[in-house]
């Protein structure tokens, strides 16, 4: 079984937050605590993720990192303008216009990000959105990281298992932030946490970290219950979303960027899950600008608030203290 997840005095970890909220200052109180922190390279470029390795590095402690596997799903180009037409009121509101004529697809500088993590190694690679192809595997392999492949279903953990991973992610629907699903075209399964853990450890006999939902695994990831905490580089305006008790809920929905991520309710959820078409990255960019002057704006309505199901449960506080109580609970 492998010792960077099972010799962790705290089993709950703190999971890859792209877009600001898994800082550096976070993954060192989690190890700090006994726990283990995930560096998301999501959006971030090479040398924002070898600056942020290095930062935690030199605190003394270690980390894992999470990459988003190149796995596009190319907008249908006249479904992409149609969206960019609908939501150009909405850009508008801030001054913007949207350049809806061409959607940009590309791979989150994945090669880069290889490149980085030879160069500064870390004890655990994990994956979402996706399996890297054979050649990426052996390469991160031959840097002494174990692999871990966030997966949604048996039949994912029974592709990662074939690919030779060491180790599952099984994210449930209930997870905060983008599902890892291989296939984000097709309607996520909403099963829960316990039953999808189940299903997949009668079919994958790997080690399993359990993500949106405790149960049966060598360890829990915890993305949303950590978004408030003092660490966290998560924005002001998702702050105070999460701590208003006038939010009654959370969506799955790709309305923000082509891919089903579960988010706080808000008007553009409201108004655009059931609008807008598949085409990831090309809708994380479209709205980038829209959800960017909303969040310096202060205005929670057009941002993503990414969180899960118990965001009720988000408190503001030490990143060290939610984890050690997290852990008192399995
Ligand atoms: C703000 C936010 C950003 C996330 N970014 C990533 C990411 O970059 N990579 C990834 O594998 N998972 C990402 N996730 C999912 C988490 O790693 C984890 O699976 C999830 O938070 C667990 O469920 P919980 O939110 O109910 O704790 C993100 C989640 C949130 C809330």
């Amino acid at each position: 079984m492998p010792s960077v997840l099972t010799g962790l005095d705290l089993p709950v970890i703190a999971a890859p937050m792209a877009g600001g909220p898994g800082s550096p200052a976070l993954v060192i109180a989690a190890a700090r605590a006994g726990s283990l922190g995930f560096l998301a390279a999501g959006y971030k470029t090479p040398q924002a993720l070898a600056e942020e390795i290095a930062a935690v590095t030199a605190a003394g402690v270690t980390c894992g990192v999470n990459l988003f596997a190149p796995n596009p799903v190319p907008a249908d180009p006249a479904a992409f303008r149609r969206y960019a037409e609908l939501l150009a009121p909405e850009a508008a509101r801030y001054g913007l216009t949207l350049d809806g004529a061409a959607p940009v697809e590309d791979d989150d500088r994945w090669h880069d990000k290889l490149d980085v993590l030879r160069a500064h190694p870390v004890p655990i690679v994990s994956f979402t959105f996706g399996l890297p192809g054979r050649d990426d595997l052996a390469l991160l392999r031959r840097t002494g990281a174990l692999l871990a492949a966030t997966v949604t279903s048996p039949a994912e953990a029974e592709a990662a298992r074939q690919a030779g991973l060491d180790a599952l992610v099984v994210q449930a629907a209930a997870a905060g932030g983008h599902s890892g699903t291989f296939t984000p075209a097709r309607a996520l399964a909403e099963v829960p946490a316990g039953e999808l853990i189940a299903s997949v450890r009668s079919a994958v006999d790997l080690p399993v970290i359990a993500a949106g939902g405790v149960a049966t695994a060598v360890a829990v990831a915890v993305g949303t219950a950590l978004l408030r905490s003092d660490e966290a580089g998560t924005s002001a305006v998702h702050r105070a979303a999460l701590a208003d008790p006038a939010r009654t809920g959370t969506v799955l929905t790709r309305a923000f960027t082509g891919r089903p991520a579960r988010g706080l309710r808000n008007e553009f959820t409201d108004r655009y899950s059931r609008l807008a078409p598949s085409g990831y990255p090309a809708l994380h960019y479209l709205t980038s600008g829209i959800r960017k002057a909303a969040a310096a704006a202060g205005d929670p309505e057009r941002v993503h608030l990414w969180a899960g199901t118990g965001f009720r449960q988000a408190t503001a506080e030490p990143a060290a203290a939610i984890l050690s109580r997290l852990a008192g609970q399995l």
